[in-house]
């Protein structure tokens, strides 16, 4: 079918998406909760697009395209929403995310800088038990990626999506840690988290640590 995504026809096969006709037509779409690998999840409402004839934004990652459906990328209100909605999650993370982080991407696409809300920030919490894997919960934003990973490329099931609001965050097994739960150390949740809540240390960090905690720390 035939879609139009800022001024520009693409053909797209049914059943895709407007995120999908957005990429075909060379429009960038901001995204936190997506990956392409799994299947679109919804919840960030970054990916918000203008939709001809629709009341309100879509997000792009969800809405199917319809034939002769017109898209615009960059319409004022979709800007408004994905950029307020980045805005409050920087709000409540305890430093700017690192440079090289999907995070710090779509932040400097939208021009977000320094949060206009300075309410309560998340506090270092840190689970290093794992061998190869390292979870910094302050730094999660809940995008739910690293649970779908584990659950749809792995088949592992070891991560929980847990608490609510401010509380909410991963977890590993019943709370017992990766080294305790079926996780398979395959790092699928540290190659999607957008933000280095979740990464898979480097040999050498590893090889440090052993040699100043041997048989300790992991
Ligand atoms: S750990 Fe990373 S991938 Fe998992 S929910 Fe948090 S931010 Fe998303
Ligand atoms: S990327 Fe579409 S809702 Fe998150």
């Amino acid at each position: 079918m035939r879609v139009e995504v800022d001024g520009r026809g693409v053909e797209v096969e049914p059943g895709a998406t407007i995120l999908d006709a957005a990429t075909a037509a060379g429009s960038y779409v901001p995204t936190l909760c997506f990956d392409e690998r799994m299947a679109p999840f919804g919840a960030c409402r970054v990916c918000m697009v203008g939709m001809e004839g629709a009341d309100a934004p879509v997000a792009a990652c969800t809405t199917l395209c319809r034939e002769d459906m017109r898209v615009t990328t960059d319409e004022a209100t979709a800007r408004r929403i994905a950029a307020a909605t980045v805005e409050l999650v920087l709000s409540e993370l305890p430093e700017p995310p690192a440079p090289h982080t999907e995070l710090a991407r779509v932040a400097d696409f939208l021009e977000i800088g320094e949060p206009r809300w300075q309410g309560e920030r998340r506090r270092p919490s840190h689970d290093r038990r794992h061998p190869y894997l390292a979870l910094q919960h302050e730094l999660c934003i809940s995008c739910g990626r690293c649970v779908r990973a584990c659950d749809e490329i792995q088949g592992a099931f070891a991560l929980t999506a847990t608490g609510r609001g401010f509380g909410s965050g991963i977890t590993a097994g019943l709370d017992s840690g990766f080294t305790n739960s079926t996780c398979v150390s395959c790092g699928a949740c540290a190659d999607t988290c957008p933000t280095d809540a979740i990464t898979e240390g480097s040999l050498l960090e590893l090889a440090s640590a052993y040699t100043e905690e041997p048989g300790g720390g992991v």
